[in-house]
């Protein structure tokens, strides 16, 4: 059996936040042109106030769904990446569950930070490999801007709000005709946690935290292990990176998606980057751009897509898709 991806949604917050803005609002000591040319972000989106990770995640399977013409009765699997769930529990996928009213399958959260859409996407394929499910929505959502301390300008303009979501079907190989996901790494390295994460959670404070973060170092390791990550799924998958037509990375930072592009000498023209316009999503940013690619016609059928994302951990792993 393979799985197979069928359609993508995706949903975004209505309320657009410059760069500018931004600096005006929380009294920032930074300026527009530092931020586009350190991160290249121009612009996020930010949850209005009541709406939850939930409420983004529901609105990109539902646009998903619409997509590939599957009602709820057709979904037998709910899986979502994310790191700011609207509570401790339930889960978001519950929740989204409940509001597409959906009766019947798993329900699950992963929480992997930024690589949570990789490793939600592996959980699931885990889940139709073994038979329990046959359709599962596998989506990415965060509100990223509830968890930002505003008064350190080093992180707080790096991230922003939104929602992706993908179908991944079990499909008989004769019919997935060599489409589905090829093959997939994922790592983990616990101890440079200290690198990026919160001050705070559930069972320490009591409360989510906000974010803290040593840029330059968590920059550093994901160049090196996005791109290492890359090479060692694709070589999984049986491909040569120069085979590979999409490098959907996380988008962390413009910088970085190119830096990683370099290493596997793979054309800048090969990038899917929506940093400029979403910012660091975490784990919904791959979703979000994979849709924007998907949409705009750059991704067809019959393309290698390989998917690295590094987040808080350190995690990281590599998905790779013939579309
Ligand atoms: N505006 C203006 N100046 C700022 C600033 C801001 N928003 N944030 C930091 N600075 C300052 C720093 O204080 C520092 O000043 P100093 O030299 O006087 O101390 C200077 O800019 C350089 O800071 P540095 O951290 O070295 O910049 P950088 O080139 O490494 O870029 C990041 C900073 C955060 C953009 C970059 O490190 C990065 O993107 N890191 C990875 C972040 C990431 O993707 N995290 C999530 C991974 S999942």
């Amino acid at each position: 059996m393979r799985a197979v991806i069928t359609a993508t949604g995706s949903y975004l917050p209505r309320r657009v936040v410059s760069n500018e803005a931004l600096i005006a609002q929380y009294h920032l000591d930074s300026n527009d042109e530092w931020i586009r040319t350190r991160s290249g972000i121009v612009q996020r989106y930010i949850a209005a106030e009541g709406e939850a990770t939930s409420h983004l995640a529901t609105e990109a399977a539902r646009a998903a769904m619409a997509r590939a013409g599957v009602f709820a009765d057709g979904i037998d699997g709910v899986v979502v990446g994310t790191s700011t769930p609207d509570t401790t529990m339930p889960s978001v996928a519950t929740k989204v569950q409940a509001a597409l009213g959906i009766k019947h399958g798993a329900a699950l959260d992963v929480m992997a930070a930024c690589t949570g859409f990789i490793a939600a996407l592996a959980t699931a394929h885990g889940l139709i490999q073994t038979g329990m499910c046959k359709r599962i929505l596998v989506i990415g959502a965060e509100t990223m801007t509830r968890i930002l301390d505003f008064t350190d300008r080093g992180t707080c303009i790096l991230f922003g709000d939104g929602a992706g979501a993908v179908i991944l079907e079990a499909m008989p190989e004769e019919k997935a005709n060599g489409r589905g996901i090829l093959a997939t790494t994922l790592e983990a390295d616990g101890s440079f946690g200290p690198l990026l994460g919160t001050n705070g959670g559930t069972s320490s404070t009591q409360t989510a935290g906000a974010m803290f973060m040593q840029g330059q170092e968590v920059f550093r390791h994901g160049v090196e292990k996005m791109a290492s990550t890359t090479r060692e799924a694709v070589g999984k998958a049986g491909l040569e990176l120069s085979e590979v037509d999409w490098l959907v990375a996380h988008q962390a930072n413009g910088r970085m998606i190119a830096s990683i592009a370099r290493q596997l000498k793979l054309d800048e023209s090969r990038c899917i980057v929506t940093v400029d316009k979403h910012a660091n999503t975490s784990a919904a940013s791959i979703p979000l751009a994979l849709d924007v690619a998907v949409k705009d016609g750059r991704i067809k059928p019959g393309n290698i897509v390989a998917m690295p994302a590094l987040g808080a951990g350190l995690t990281w792993g590599c998905c790779v898709v013939k579309w």
